[in-house]
């Protein structure tokens, strides 16, 4: 079983990554927490996949065990469902003692995750991630929080996670446009850290080969925030992809690009904008075209420069004037460019030509 330690100034995460470990999930909350009622949250397009499974696992280890399943997608991010989230801890009687378990992707993880952070001032948590973007991104470092109709992730809190128990063996039965979702952020990894990552992505990733992928990108995570928890200085360099893409992500407004595939179109704005500036080593774009394609991930946008320089500007989290711009050198090395939102859109209205 592999096991990493992620150790802020605010707690201390256990992360447990292994296949078949989330049958072991109960007995490690057994052991960590006092308390014996545990209240899953979980989506519905989850809950009949593992909700059963592990309502009985908890009892089995001595839980009383209840549940909230919450409309699978984006738009379930929001206060309401934190609101519901809220009284259904009530009602399972969860006191500071007691566990809320985020059963599924970073939908789950983000709301559940804020619930647990700010009800009686948090109670436990453990993160059990069934999507690859929660198993090597979200369920770790402890960002959570929800949507509101002005932006995303505008309301939320920094709450480590006490436990994270990642299987990857749980990610057999999702579909392959949400694996290749989790697949931009891998590319982010080894664009950022670690550049023999990307030499070990094959077309097609299962086993102890996802394992060890797995295991390396929540490696490089925890060494991140252990850092920096709170998002000044290293912890920029994961928004490698994430500026622009944030900006395509909203513009398609929330539907028309997921995540994984604006952060892919993303990054290659950011590798181009290197390269404009003369930061990048220019074979890294064709690497990184070369992967993206690999994995059924955009490398066109249908939108104008204008529009772009537009979304980025009006990022309701870009409050100063001055953005910090994550670059890379070469694979496997990053660095935070500082610059002036306007230089960045002119920098995007060179990047965004016809030829993108
Ligand atoms: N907190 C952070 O640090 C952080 C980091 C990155 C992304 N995020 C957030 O994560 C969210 C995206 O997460 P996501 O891509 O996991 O989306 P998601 O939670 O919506 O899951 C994607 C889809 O997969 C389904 N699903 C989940 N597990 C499954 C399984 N094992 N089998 C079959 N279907 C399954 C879900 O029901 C959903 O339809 C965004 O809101 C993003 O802002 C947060
Ligand atoms: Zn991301």
């Amino acid at each position: 079983m592999k096991k990493l330690l992620l150790k802020s100034a605010s707690a201390e995460s256990e992360i447990y990554i292994e296949r078949g470990m989330l049958e072991n999930a109960p007995a490690l909350c057994a052991g960590r927490f006092p308390g014996r009622r545990a209240h899953i949250v979980t989506d519905s397009n989850v809950a009949p996949l593992f909700l059963k499974k592990i309502t009985e696992l908890f009892e089995g280890a001595g839980f009383s065990a209840s549940s909230s399943v919450l409309e699978a997608g984006e738009t379930s991010k929001n206060l309401n469902s934190v609101s519901r989230l809220y009284e259904d801890f009530s009602k399972a009687r969860l006191t500071r003692a007691d566990l809320a378990v985020a059963l599924g992707g970073g939908v789950i993880g983000d709301t559940a995750g804020f619930a647990a952070a700010t009800y009686l001032r948090g109670i436990n948590l453990c993160q059990i991630p069934t999507t690859l973007l929660a198993q090597v991104d979200s369920s770790v470092g402890g960002k959570c929080g929800v949507d509101l109709k002005q932006g995303k992730n505008l309301v939320g809190a920094f709450y480590q996670p006490h436990i994270v128990v990642i299987d990857p063996d749980v990610l057999k039965t999702l579909p392959e446009k949400f694996f290749c979702d989790g697949m931009a952020e891998v590319i982010k990894y080894g664009f950022i850290a670690d550049g023999d990552i990307l030499n070990s992505l094959s077309a097609e990733l299962s086993g102890e080969a996802l394992l060890d992928i797995i295991f390396r990108c929540v490696e490089i995570k925890r060494n991140i925030v252990e850092k920096d928890e709170r998002d000044l200085s290293v912890r920029m360099l994961l928004n490698f992809g994430h500026t622009i893409g944030h900006a395509i992500e909203k513009l398609g407004s929330y539907a028309k690009f997921s995540h994984g595939q604006s952060v892919a179109l993303g990054m290659k704005a950011a590798l181009k904008a290197g390269i404009a500036l003369n930061v990048t080593k220019k074979d890294s774009l064709a690497l990184l075209n070369d992967l993206l394609r690999r994995y059924g991930l955009n490398t066109d946008t249908p939108y104008k420069a204008s529009e772009i320089a537009e979304a980025v500007s009006s990022d309701k989290k870009i409050f100063s004037k001055t953005i910090s711009f994550i670059l890379i050198r070469t694979p496997g090395e990053a660095l935070i460019y500082n610059l002036s939102l306007q230089s960045l859109e002119q920098l995007i209205y060179e990047i965004f030509r016809e030829d993108f």
